[in-house]
């Protein structure tokens, strides 16, 4: 375990280049997969959580070619997927383990399990297994909901499919399994949630329509998908930014960002706060489902901030930014409080419990509540120590919060970043 000791800046100036997309790479390479022809992927994230992705894809008969600009996979088809010899190993990607079951259950009569490191297996799939089976495939989990867990394909029926949670993971595995149904799906989201399976499906040539909450995505006999660009990640973007709000002094400019509506939650949380961060991001969408993703530069500028409220509904919108809410709610002035996350307790941490642990031993005010925390800002943080508990995003946070500080973080587990953004540390030294 890497401990990393980030001293108080005196200011951040610069621009940067975030990562490409966690989750557009990871959809990128299971929809090239399932692909007939080959599909060029320009911009593929290199880092462990989708690196687990391009492993799986080769096992499930995929070939994956990288080359200096781009990566060329060869898919198997939509009904051809090979089973491997062993478990299919997803790493700490929780992505991965969520989506790839909407493809293997289209495999009639086979057979494939999927296993991941200690955090995967305290991650519920019980939340995909029950509309693949309403679907018709089995899903036999470990004492019912949990990884390792087999899923067994099957000829699928068609579904109307109501969300329990508002899961961008759930809804892509079910329109996935949907492309080889015996009829039209629909599934409807309690509140909206990323759409990038949407987008990327319309761009393959698949017939999907959004009437408000419903998106229905017709069944098809093959995707075609000639390239994929991914863009800069909205949310390894918002460490950057909130180190530019926080340290005084910084103005930052971020380069190629993906601006899609249902990924800049933190940027609108973080407008209310009175922080200035300025780009072309996009409106919220109507009915129609673009097939691309927007993309801007975002301009950060530090300030002083005030506490707000997040409501429910905006929880999908910004829900793995929520803990840099947390972090920003301790320079704000007044309250922050954010209602309606209980699902950040099963991400890669329990993220209530490690964000109020973690900003507390460095000097915060913030109570956990049963969906979420409240913080009184008290006009900063101190310092001190702070676990990443292999969560990439407590490790980001613990360094963002050392770099606003008065006395330094130590962070311990700091290589927990690798997961979405290995150069982070980099990227960091360079605006200072
Ligand atoms: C993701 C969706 C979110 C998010 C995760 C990536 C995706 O999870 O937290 O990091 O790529 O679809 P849920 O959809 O389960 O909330």
């Amino acid at each position: 375990m890497t401990t990393v000791r980030v001293n108080p800046a005196q200011r951040l100036r610069g621009e940067l280049r975030p990562p490409t997309d966690k989750s557009i790479s990871h959809r990128a390479a299971i929809l090239a997969a399932m692909a007939a022809e080959p599909v060029r992927i320009r911009g593929y994230l290199d880092a462990a959580d989708t690196n687990s992705t391009l492993r799986a894809v080769r096992r499930l008969g995929a070939i994956v070619q990288m080359r200096t600009d781009d990566l060329l996979v060869r898919g198997t088809g939509l009904r051809d997927a090979v089973v491997p010899d062993s478990p299919i190993d997803v790493g700490n990607a929780g992505t991965l383990m969520r989506l790839l079951p909407g493809w293997l259950a289209a495999q009639a009569g086979r057979s494939y399990t999927l296993d991941g490191d200690a955090s995967i297996r305290r991650r519920p799939v019980d939340r995909i297994a029950e509309p693949l089976r309403l679907m018709g495939a089995e899903v036999d989990a470990t004492d019912g909901r949990l990884p390792p867990f087999t899923v067994t394909g099957a000829q699928l029926r068609s579904i109307h499919y109501e969300l329990p949670v508002a899961s961008a993971q759930v809804k892509s595995c079910v329109l996935l399994a949907a492309l080889t149904a015996d009829g039209a799906t629909t599934v409807t989201e309690p509140a909206p949630s990323r759409d990038h399976t949407e987008r990327m499906l319309a761009a393959a040539g698949v017939s999907v329509h959004r009437n408000g909450r419903h998106v229905t995505v017709a069944n098809t006999d093959e995707l075609t998908l000639e390239e994929i660009v991914v863009p800069g990640d909205a949310s390894s973007a918002a460490f950057p930014i909130a180190a530019g709000l926080l340290v005084p002094g910084s103005r930052l400019v971020l380069r190629g960002v993906n601006v899609n509506w249902t990924r800049t939650g933190f940027v609108r949380i973080v407008e209310r706060m009175g922080g200035i961060v300025i780009g072309d991001l996009e409106d919220e969408p109507g009915d129609e489902v673009v097939p691309r993703e927007p993309i801007s530069d975002l301009d950060v500028t530090a300030g002083p901030l005030v506490g707000t409220v997040v409501e429910p509904e905006e929880v999908p919108l910004a829900i793995d930014e929520l803990p840099l809410v947390a972090l920003l709610g301790c320079f704000a002035e007044g309250e922050t409080v954010v209602r309606g996350a209980q699902e950040l307790r099963l991400k890669e941490s329990d993220r209530i419990a490690t964000v109020v642990d973690g900003l507390r031993a460095l000097g915060g005010t913030i109570e956990a509540t049963a969906d979420g925390f409240v913080v009184t800002g008290t006009g900063g943080l101190g310092g001190g120590r702070i676990a990443s508990h292999g969560d990439h995003r407590l490790a980001m946070l613990g360094a963002v919060a050392g770099l606003a500080s008065r006395e330094g973080v130590e962070v311990g587990g700091m290589e927990a970043s690798e997961v979405s953004y290995p150069r982070f540390m980099d990227d960091v030294a360079r605006l200072m």
